[in-house]
């Protein structure tokens, strides 16, 4: 198991790796470090699309009423806000803006705030959340059939036969912006979006030794009849501290199962 410990000097080289500035990658940096966050960092040209899930020993990503804030521990909630520093765009539903009202702002290290994108189809959103009222910039992601709304950037898309935004077209329309790496920070519905058309190429599970009994559940995919068409990505973990790490890599070779799973799609909501 990888113990992750970030100096100022390694955080700052990947900041540097992020902005395409030359950086010294210090000597003594954590190994486990530069494994799990300068493929983060790095910018190749090709879109990177990560998401990430924090989630209780027992597969909970919220109690039933909907709270999620103290779910990860502060390592875990220390390693969700690098991601968002190191990345162009921060892509959440509308069942977490209306949930959460988060600001998905990077203040628990250094580092630039990511672009924030919500998936609101049905123009949900009222105005009034945090989301909409600060200097960062926004971006909300409307189906095409809704009234446009004008007091935010906007992206509108048609809806396929089930209702649904593709996640491919909602992807396309952020690399058009030079939002060319993304994290899908939630919640589960979202993520399942994407992950079941095979777009992320990471997937960070974030476990919180917390037993929450009941709540609402972690990834659902649509059901498999046996164990052999499981997802089984390449898997890194690490020890984060108050936090256990799975970070899921769907690009290093095959991973069984992806190709069944997007063939399927997911079902509409
Ligand atoms: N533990 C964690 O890591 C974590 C992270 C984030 C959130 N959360 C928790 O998760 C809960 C919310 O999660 P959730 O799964 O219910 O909701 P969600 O994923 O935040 O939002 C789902 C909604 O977003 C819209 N949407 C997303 N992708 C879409 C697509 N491709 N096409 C069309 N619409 C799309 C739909 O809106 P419509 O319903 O309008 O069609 C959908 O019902 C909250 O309780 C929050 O606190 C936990």
């Amino acid at each position: 198991m990888n113990v992750t410990r970030l100096c100022d000097q390694t955080w700052s080289a990947l900041l540097d790796e992020r902005d395409g500035k030359p950086s010294q990658w210090p000597a003594f940096a954590d190994v486990a470090a530069g494994e799990l966050y300068r493929p983060l960092a790095r910018r190749t040209g090709r879109p990177m699309v990560i998401a990430q899930v924090g989630q209780s020993l027992d597969g909970r990503v919220a109690t039933l009423n909907g709270d999620a804030r103290d779910l990860s521990g502060r390592d875990g909630f220390n390693h969700l806000h690098r991601i968002r520093a190191l990345v162009d765009a921060v892509v959440v539903g509308v069942g977490c803006v209306l949930a959460d009202d988060p600001r998905l702002t990077v203040r628990n290290v250094s580092g630039p705030n990511p672009v924030r994108v919500a998936i609101d189809p049905n123009g949900r959103i009222p105005l009034g959340l945090k989301l909409l009222n600060d200097q960062s910039r926004t971006i909300i992601v409307q189906a095409d059939d809704i009234a446009p709304r004008h007091d935010v950037e906007t992206i509108t898309l048609s809806r396929n036969a089930a209702g649904l935004l593709e996640p491919a077209d909602i992807l396309a329309s952020l690399v058009a912006r030079d939002l060319t790496s993304i994290l899908i920070e939630g919640g589960a519905t979202t993520i399942e979006h994407f992950l079941c058309h095979g777009l992320l190429d990471r997937l960070h599970v974030c476990i919180s030794p917390i037993i929450v009994g009941s709540g609402l559940p972690g990834l659902s995919l649509p059901p498999i009849k046996a164990l052999s068409q499981a997802l089984r990505p390449r898997v890194t973990t690490y020890n984060l501290g108050s936090d256990i790490l799975f970070d899921c890599d769907f690009r290093a070779g095959a991973t069984p199962g992806l190709n069944a799973v997007a063939a399927s799609g997911v079902a509409a909501e």
